[in-house]
């Protein structure tokens, strides 16, 4: 039987030194250049980690009869704060299934329809702040932070955050950074050593103890508003039962899943925005073809309607080839539920595979010209020759996101706006150099505006 290729490791330690705190992801890219297999495995703080990128690993390791997301490292330190919220719960804990079952009509198109109004309260606060600051530089990934953030807070659980009035980061997201970032160096160390840095843990449990507090907040605000009738996330969770059991969220899940969608409902989506108009920087010709598209279908001042912000195409388009070429959550895993083997090689009963997005969505065996942005790949005669395992962005099968809907209504609409409304440009020629807190954003990237009308 074939055996799994492995870069070589140091006693005890394994690779794990090898591996940069900051930039994992980045590293684990690198090393899968080496290995055409598309498959290969790491000793990391005593667990071995195996990593796949080729598509036809990737479509056997989709197959949910034989795969399953388990609870692994870094997602057990996740759950330190996320709990058993949706993200973090055991697929065989019953409370996944009852949220599941109770938040699903949360995501349906009809309830798109719905938040749509409050999305766009939000994308319009987003440029008015760009008005008044045309020719600054901009901090793309600061800004998009507080679109997505105020946008899932406001629609979710109808508190409000006024990022915009506010030239700071609001405290939750310096706490939220900070443990996730805690919970991605904690996954690279063996547990004496987090035992060890006695001053990090202690600033673990301030950033938890800060998140946890604006949670109850939230919650608090609901209730003191008499807290019935709305069928936002947190009117179904307080209020709706499972269809299946009967059973209702207790309010210590409440608390889990608020924080789940606090993080999960605004991290990625910054970060999808930002990559997507570093692209269209890149890419005068998609830039020009995207202007085209929003002029045409969202002319005039008026505020743009759901139905014709669903009518965009080229801006669909690069919201999806955006998602290829910078995946926010560069990795997802799932567990054998038996020994099996993939490609020929063995996997042992409960060993976690790792799914490599940056090296699968760039990979030769499924994509042609895989480095070049080209927002034509997805037009429905093109999507249908993808391969089965090549594109995974929002995960797979049950566990998939249940937020992607969301995330590119929300997606769409800010970009749309932004283009309709703004010449885009670069003048600091910004050099791509990413950001890891488990999920991936550009560090230090700036844009500048100007009105495209002629009054501004
Ligand atoms: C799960 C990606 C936006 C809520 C996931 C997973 C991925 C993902 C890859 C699977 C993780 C795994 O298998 O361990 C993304 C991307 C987004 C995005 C790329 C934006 C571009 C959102 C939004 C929300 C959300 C806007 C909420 C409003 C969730 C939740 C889960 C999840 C709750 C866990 C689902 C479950 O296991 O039941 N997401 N997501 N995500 N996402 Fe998203």
């Amino acid at each position: 039987m074939a055996r799994i290729p492995a870069p070589q490791g140091l006693p005890i330690v394994g690779n794990t030194l090898q591996i940069p705190s900051h930039s994992p992801v980045e590293h684990f890219v690198r090393v899968a250049s080496r290995y055409e297999e598309g498959i290969f495995q790491l000793e990391i703080a005593g667990r071995t980690v195996v990593l796949a990128y080729d598509p036809d690993l990737v479509a056997e390791l989709c197959d949910e009869s034989r795969f399953v997301k388990r609870i692994n490292p870094p997602l057990t330190i996740v759950r330190d704060f996320a709990g058993d919220g949706l993200f973090t719960a055991e697929l065989h804990e019953p409370v996944w299934g009852h949220a599941h079952r109770i938040l699903m009509p949360a995501f349906s198109q009809r309830s798109m329809k719905a938040y749509y109004p409050q999305m766009l309260e939000v994308a319009e606060q987003l440029v008015e702040s760009w008005a008044g600051r045309q020719g600054e530089d901009l901090p793309v990934a600061d800004d998009m932070t507080r679109l997505t953030l105020d946008t899932i807070s406001l629609t979710g659980f109808g508190y409000r955050f006024h990022s915009f009035d506010s030239p700071e980061l609001h405290p939750f997201l310096k706490a939220m950074g900070g443990a996730l970032t805690e919970a991605m160096l904690r996954n690279q160390q063996l547990p004496f050593v987090t035992r060890l840095k006695r001053g990090h843990e202690e600033a673990y449990r301030r950033d938890i103890a800060t998140m946890r507090a604006l949670v109850d907040d939230v919650i608090r605000q609901r209730r003191a508003g008499g807290g019935g009738g709305a069928k936002d996330l947190l009117g179904l969770m307080l209020e709706a039962s499972d269809p299946r059991s009967g059973a209702r969220l207790s309010d210590e899940n409440i608390r889990d899943q608020v924080l789940t969608f606090l993080i999960a409902g605004h991290e990625t989506t910054s970060g999808l925005l930002s990559f997507a108009l570093y692209n269209l920087l890149r890419e005068p010709h998609t830039l020009a073809r995207a202007y085209d598209e929003v002029d045409r279908l969202l002319p005039g001042d008026e505020p743009p309607s759901y139905e014709a912000i669903m009518k965009l195409d080229v801006v669909s388009r690069v919201l999806e080839e955006t998602l290829r070429f910078w995946s926010p959550i560069p990795v997802f895993a799932v567990n054998a539920i038996e020994a099996t083997t993939i490609g020929g090689y063995p996997l042992a009963e409960g060993q976690g595979v790792a799914v490599l997005l940056p090296a699968l969505h760039r990979s030769p065996k499924a994509w042609e010209r895989p480095e070049e942005f080209d927002i034509d790949r997805w037009l429905p005669e093109n999507r249908q020759s993808h391969h089965p395992g090549a594109y995974k962005p929002f995960g797979n099968g049950e566990r998939a996101c249940i937020g992607r809907q969301f995330a590119l209504t929300e997606a769409k609409l800010a970009l749309a706006m932004v283009l309709r409304r703004f010449a885009l440009s670069d003048p600091n020629v910004y050099r791509m150099k990413i950001k890891q807190t488990l999920t991936l954003k550009p560090d230090g990237f700036t844009l500048r505006v100007r009105g495209r009308r002629a009054h501004e």
